[in-house]
């Protein structure tokens, strides 16, 4: 069930926006920024990385989580991701995935134009895990 984002909130999907200036996105031209913050509250950011070989191309959240685990942390509470020009932007199905492995976090996203806040097992009911566990252990 998404929800408006709070003040706090807010601020971190503005981060993504400016993050998302740094992308590397010549083919698509769509520039995203994503922010990971784990317990610590630090932040942790990623920009999607295209190459000329198309599928090579890394999105901004794997990005984000590779660059929280550099630095030690291995749970996600909060990821915010955005598209630079403000545009309706959400985790793709992949980036869900990679995401789960690490908690499952308070995803902060424009839809609908609105700033949200959805929880991940939301947005992904059914990730796949090697024990075939779902969030939290769960096995449905
Ligand atoms: N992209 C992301 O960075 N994150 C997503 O969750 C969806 C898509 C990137 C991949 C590609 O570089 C561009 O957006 C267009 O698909």
């Amino acid at each position: 069930m998404s929800r408006a984002a709070d003040v706090a909130e807010r601020l971190l999907f503005q981060e993504a926006v400016t993050v998302a200036e740094r992308a590397y996105a010549p083919y698509s031209g769509f520039s995203v920024g994503a922010v990971v913050v784990g317990p610590s509250g630090r932040s942790h950011h990623g920009v999607n990385v295209e190459n000329a070989s198309y599928p090579a191309g890394l999105c901004a959240e794997r990005a984000a989580v590779a660059a929280m685990v550099v630095c030690g942390e291995r749970t996600v509470r909060y990821v915010a991701v955005a598209a630079h020009d403000g545009r309706d932007c959400l985790p793709c199905g992949m980036c869900l995935q990679a995401l789960a492995e690490f908690g499952d976090p308070e995803v902060i996203a424009r839809v609908g134009g609105d700033v949200t806040v959805t929880p991940l097992h939301d947005l992904l009911t059914a990730p796949f895990t090697a024990d075939g566990a779902g969030h939290d252990g769960r096995t449905t």
